[in-house]
Order: structure tokens, then C-alpha cells, then sequence
């Protein structure tokens, strides 16, 4: 693939979407000449209770850093994304359900949806949840998690969703660390036909977590679970008992909204904090000019509510939008690797949204699952979260789109709130692996290692100038590591961890994390954490963990393990191993390659040489730099020899 191939914006798609190219250029300009101006106007997209006079304040300075939008407006998110649509679209779908299993779905109009989020609030309410206290949300991929969210939403609770996925140790770390008392939970879950054991885990989790006084549970499965009188409480009893009736708590623009959990290069976890009024003008904007929502289409994002892609393009941004937006339980390959395409031709889903991870998986199963289907109402096709091989690109659009549809490649993170860099469908000539351009209001700015601006064609690492209504407010509870993590390495910008090309048509193409942060089929996974659940074992003294590429995966989890001296390496301890780190951390943690290593490569003062042992798992030996400067030099070919003889 050759940055010659440009696939042109078909003029039909211009001619219906929001704006077309000229358009988009004319409102960038406007965007990035006076952002009070186009922020004010853009602002007044959602309802605001009570108008904000001040659009803008902020400072990037890292002794004053302050990221402030619509601050002194008040709004209620709950209230936007279902009261405001109440007198027109009561009746009207806002969330299809597609269950694990095919035979199980379901629509939930607005009036449902409205009516089911006011009883959850005021059973929160009723069990003493009040306005800025934390509320963990760990549930399997059901229209409740949504409904958890805009309860909390409308009452001012801050909500943490905890990916269902993650051991009941990751959970508690994410408790304790907000300060949550109140979970939110159901039986099991189910995906691809196997059960999630969620209520179990949170057992497990609180026993670390002295705080947590009511643990709310949905009766998903009807499994067996255990109980704890006077803490735990069922769902559908709980709401029987309240009114539906529960007025939107007024906020301001900048209460918080949730704390979402993402990988860091170093440390723990760090909350990403997110705001009311900026980011749902942000999400919602993004939504409708990304994807080129209009009233009638059938939305499906494939993400899971744990992750931000599916707090902005899921719940938040089509729901304030008035969409119809599905959730799906399931995975791509159960009962068959069919399943998407069924769900799209079922529910006559118009934009479809999705991983490359999944793209690349469907992919090696050949045409025919796709080729089965008629996917004739699909318009336009999204990736997100990891860069996009052309060939996946170049097959998605053929296969699956049939060559109809565009595909937007949106870049953006946890910690924007809402997609950066991107196509919109009716404006932007496609380039297959680039995420193209940047939305409205975002001034990407390239700059070499030490911080010098490159122009033109470039590259090096990504910042962006000047701050967006969605972008993160503090890392809860420690405003210092915010200021660290994204504001020191490059003074005055905001620093993203990847790196970019940017092409001499000005296109970015994201090149990946250029920290010790790796990404496994489209999930954040900081090395430390990896390392640091590794050497929590018993017989294990060392470890350093770095991505490879991976074919599926995109990037897989390569770690060198040094054991405790008098344990001997072998296949059941390897094992014994990936088990460990599956339920200190959960399974999208799992080792992919566990190589037994004698040492590991360090500098004289001690600090382990990365770069190295990314080359070997690379498999690549020709550049691997100035290995002088070792304390040892012989492991190296140690590890080579280890790797070419034995994963
Ligand atoms: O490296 C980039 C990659 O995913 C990282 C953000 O991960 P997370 O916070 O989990 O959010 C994922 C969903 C928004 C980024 O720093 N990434 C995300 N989207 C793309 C991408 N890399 C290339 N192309 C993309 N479209």
C-alpha cells in the first residue's frame, strides 16, 4: 500500500453528510481562529439549565495548569441524554439490545429507558447515594450498565465503570482508590456461551474493600451467587419499591461526570476524570459529524461500556443525540464468525463502529461468513482503538463495506474524552492506516525528542496545542501525576504517549505508543503492571515485559521472566505463570510469550534496557545499538540464544 491510494469522497455520502469539504475546512479555520466563538456556538447544542456565559479558561502551564469549559453554565447529562427527547421521541427505539445468545434482544424505547434510569437513581437515592460519591459499575454488556451510568448521571454520583473482565483484585485496586462505597453488579454475565462469574468476583474484590456498604445486583443469568444480608441488594426488588419520578440534580459544567481507569507507562492505574458540560458537548459533537448521525440510522458500536469508547460512543454521545444505539452482549465469533454481519442484516444497522483487532480476527476466517450476509444497510464503516493495518483497511472496506462505504479511523484516548484525528465521511479523501485529519477545534502539534515543533512533512511525537471541551480534568485524587503524565515532557502542550507521521498532505498517521505502554488488541496495558504481577509470584525474582507485533492482536505481551535461584524453568510453571497474571490482573493481561531469562539486560546503575529486549522479541538482532553501557553484555546473547532456540 502506497500513500498514493486515495479513495475519494464518494458525492453522494458528500452531498447528505453534515458537511462536505469545503465545509470542513471552513469550519477548522473558524475552530482553531477563535475557539470562544465556535465553542460558544457548539455549546449551545446541548440544553443547558442554565446558560453559560463563559466558554473558555484555560491554562497549560504546568504551574497553573486549569482546563475549564461553559463553567459557569448548569446542565444535567441524564437529562439530555433522555428527558430532552421525551416529547419527540418517546416512542422511539434508544437502545436495541442483541443478547449473547440470538434468539435474545429486545428495543427500549426513550419513555423506558427515562423511566428505568429515574427508579435506579432514586434506589441510589434511597440507599444514600449522594450528589459527587463514587459509584462502581461492574457489569456485563446489558442496557442496565447504560442505565447505571445515567442514574448516577442524574443524581450527581460519580460513576467508575470497571471493565466485567478484570480480576476481582484490579476491581478492588479501583474501589479503593476512588473511595467508592457503592458497586453496582450483576449475577454473571455471558459471552460467547460462557458465563462471567461478575457477583463472585466482587465478593472477592470487597473483601479488600472495608468501604463498600451496598452491593446492587442485576439478575442476569439466575446463576448460583452467594449473599451477604444487609449489603447486598437485587436489582428488580430495589426498583419495585421507588418512584418514577426523580428530577435531574442541577450541575455545573465542570462536576465531575466519572472516573474512567486506563494504563499508565509507570505505577498504578490512573483515574481519568471527566467533566459534565465540555465533554458531552464533545462527545456529542463528535458523534454526530464522525459517524454522520442523522435521525433514522441504527448505530452499533461494537466497544464495551468498560472502556471509553463506550461511555462516549455508546451511551453518552448517541443518547444525547436522540440515536438509536445498540449494545451488544456477545463476541464477534459466537456462534459463528457470521455473528456481526447477522446482527447488522437483523437490526438493519446503518454504522457500524469497531476494534481492528476484531476486523483482523474475522478476517483469517476468509469471505464467506461475511459474503453470507446482505450488510446492504450499512453506509459507513469506524475503526478505533489501535492503528489499522492497510491490508484490514483495504478488507473491511471491500468485504464487509462491499466498497460502498467509507470508514472513518478515529485516533483518540481515555484521556480526550472524544475522537481527535479523523475522516468525516462527506469531506475527508481517504488514505487506508490514516486516521487523516483533526476534528474541529484540535490543533495537533508534532515535535521532535526534545520538544522542537516539526513542520510539514514529519516524524515524531504527537501534542496537541490547546485544550477541547472533552478533554480530562485531573487524574482523580492526584492532580500532580495529571500534570506529570501529559504536561511536563513538553511544556504549553498537551503530550498523547504516540508517536505520528504526518504526510505532505497534512494526514497523521499514528505510529503507536512511544511509552511503556502497549496495546493488545485494542486494550491499554501498562508493562509495569504486567511486570509487577509477574514478580508478585513465588518463584519469581524478575521480570520485564515490552509488546511484539502480533497478527491479531496487533501488538502481544512478551515477558522475560527470571526466576528465584533453585527453580528450574519448565512448560507447567510457564503455564502456572499466565494463570497468575490472568487473576491478578484479568485476561486481556496474559502473557503471550514467556521467555526464561538467566538476567536481563541492565545499565551500570541498574535500569533495564528496553530497547533491547523489544528487538528480541522482535526477533531482530541487526540493530540493537550500543550494548557497551551494559553492566553485562553477555545476556543479551544469552537471550537471543534462548529466543531463536525456545519461546
Ligand atoms: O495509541 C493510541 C491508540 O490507543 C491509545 C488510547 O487507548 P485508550 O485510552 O484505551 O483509548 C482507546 C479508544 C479511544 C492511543 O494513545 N489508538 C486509539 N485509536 C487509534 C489508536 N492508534 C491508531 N489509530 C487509531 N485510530
Amino acid at each position: 500500500m502506497t500513500e498514493t491510494s486515495v479513495f475519494a469522497v464518494n458525492p453522494e455520502v458528500a452531498e447528505n453528510a453534515w458537511v462536505d469539504e469545503a465545509g470542513y475546512f471552513r469550519l477548522y479555520e473558524q475552530s482553531i481562529a477563535d475557539p470562544e466563538a465556535f465553542w460558544g456556538e457548539h455549546g449551545k447544542r446541548i440544553h443547558w439549565m442554565k446558560p453559560f456565559t463563559k466558554v473558555k479558561d484555560v491554562s497549560y502551564a504546568p504551574d497553573d495548569l486549569h482546563i475549564r469549559w461553559f463553567q459557569d453554565g448548569t446542565t444535567n447529562v441524564a437529562y439530555n441524554c433522555l428527558d430532552r427527547h421525551l416529547a419527540t421521541k418517546r416512542d422511539d427505539t434508544a437502545i436495541i439490545f442483541e443478547g449473547d445468545d440470538p434468539k435474545d434482544s429486545k428495543h427500549i424505547s426513550y419513555g423506558e429507558a427515562y423511566e428505568e434510569v429515574c427508579r435506579l437513581a432514586n434506589v441510589l437515592k434511597a440507599q444514600g447515594v449522594r450528589k459527587g460519591d463514587r459509584v462502581t459499575i461492574y457489569m456485563p454488556m446489558v442496557p442496565e450498565a447504560a442505565f447505571a451510568m445515567l442514574a448516577c448521571a442524574r443524581i450527581g454520583a460519580i460513576h467508575s465503570v470497571v471493565f466485567g473482565g478484570f480480576s476481582p483484585d484490579s476491581l478492588a485496586n479501583r474501589i479503593v482508590d476512588c473511595d467508592s462505597n457503592f458497586v453496582i453488579t450483576a449475577d454473571e454475565g455471558v459471552r460467547g456461551g460462557r458465563k462471567i462469574p461478575l457477583k463472585a468476583n466482587t465478593d472477592k474484590a470487597l473483601e479488600k474493600c472495608p468501604g463498600v456498604d451496598k452491593v446492587l445486583v442485576l439478575r442476569r443469568t439466575g446463576g448460583q451467587i452467594g449473599w451477604v444480608e444487609g449489603r447486598d441488594l437485587w436489582y428488580h426488588e430495589e426498583l419495585a419499591k421507588v418512584s418514577d419520578d426523580c428530577p435531574p440534580e442541577e450541575m455545573n459544567a465542570e462536576d465531575p461526570l466519572f472516573i474512567l481507569y486506563t494504563s499508565g507507562s509507570t505505577g498504578k492505574p490512573k483515574g481519568v476524570l471527566h467533566t459534565t458540560g465540555g465533554y458531552l458537548v464533545y462527545a456529542s459533537m463528535t458523534h454526530q459529524y464522525v459517524f454522520d448521525y442523522h435521525d433514522g440510522d441504527v448505530y452499533w458500536c461494537t466497544a464495551d461500556v468498560g472502556w471509553v469508547t463506550g461511555h462516549s460512543y455508546i451511551v453518552y454521545g448517541p443518547l444525547a443525540n436522540g440515536a438509536t444505539t445498540l449494545v451488544f452482549e456477545g463476541v464477534p465469533n459466537y456462534p459463528d464468525a457470521s455473528r456481526f454481519w447477522q446482527v447488522v442484516d437483523k437490526h438493519k444497522v446503518s454504522i457500524f463502529y469497531t476494534a481492528p483487532t476484531a476486523i483482523r480476527a474475522l478476517m483469517r476466517e476468509g469471505e464467506g461468513p461475511v459474503r453470507r450476509t446482505s450488510r446492504k444497510s450499512l453506509r459507513l464503516l469506524g475503526s478505533v482503538g489501535e492503528p489499522i493495518n492497510p491490508e484490514a483497511w483495504l478488507w473491511y472496506h471491500k468485504v464487509v463495506g462491499d466498497e460502498r462505504c467509507p470508514i472513518v479511523d478515529t485516533w483518540w484516548q481515555t484521556e480526550t474524552g472524544g475522537i481527535l484525528i479523523t475522516p468525516l465521511p462527506g469531506a475527508t479523501p481517504l488514505k487506508p492506516g490514516s486516521a487523516t485529519r483533526p476534528f474541529f477545534g484540535i490543533k495537533p502539534v508534532m515535535v521532535d525528542a526534545d520538544g522542537k515543533h516539526l513542520e510539514g512533512a514529519c516524524e515524531g511525537n504527537l501534542c496537541i496545542g490547546d485544550s477541547w471541551p472533552g478533554q480530562m480534568r485531573t487524574v482523580y485524587g492526584d492532580h500532580e501525576r495529571f500534570v506529570q503524565t501529559y504536561f511536563s515532557t513538553y511544556p504549553n502542550k498537551y503530550f498523547t504517549g504516540d508517536g505520528a507521521r504526518r504526510d505532505a498532505d497534512g494526514y497523521y498517521w499514528i505510529t503507536g505508543r512511544v511509552d511503556d505502554v502497549i496495546n493488545v488488541s485494542g486494550h491499554r496495558m501498562g508493562t509495569a503492571e504486567v511486570e509487577s504481577a509477574l514478580v508478585a509470584h513465588a518463584k519469581v525474582a524478575e521480570a520485564a515485559v515490552v509488546g511484539y507485533p502480533h497478527d491479531i492482536k496487533g501488538q502481544g505481551i512478551y515477558a522475560y521472566v527470571t526466576l528465584v535461584a533453585g527453580e528450574e524453568p519448565s512448560d507447567a510453571l510457564r503455564k502456572e505463570l499466565v494463570q497468575w497474571v490472568r487473576s491478578e490482573i484479568g485476561p486481556i493481561a496474559s502473557p503471550d510469550l514467556i521467555q526464561w531469562a538467566p538476567g536481563l539486560p541492565k545499565t551500570r546503575s541498574g535500569k533495564i534496557m528496553r530497547r533491547i529486549l523489544r528487538k528480541i522479541a522482535e526477533n531482530d538482532y541487526s540493530n540493537l545499538g550500543d550494548t557497551s553501557t551494559l553492566a553485562d553484555p553477555a545476556v543479551v546473547d544469552d537471550l537471543i540464544q534462548h529466543r531463536q532456540n525456545k519461546r
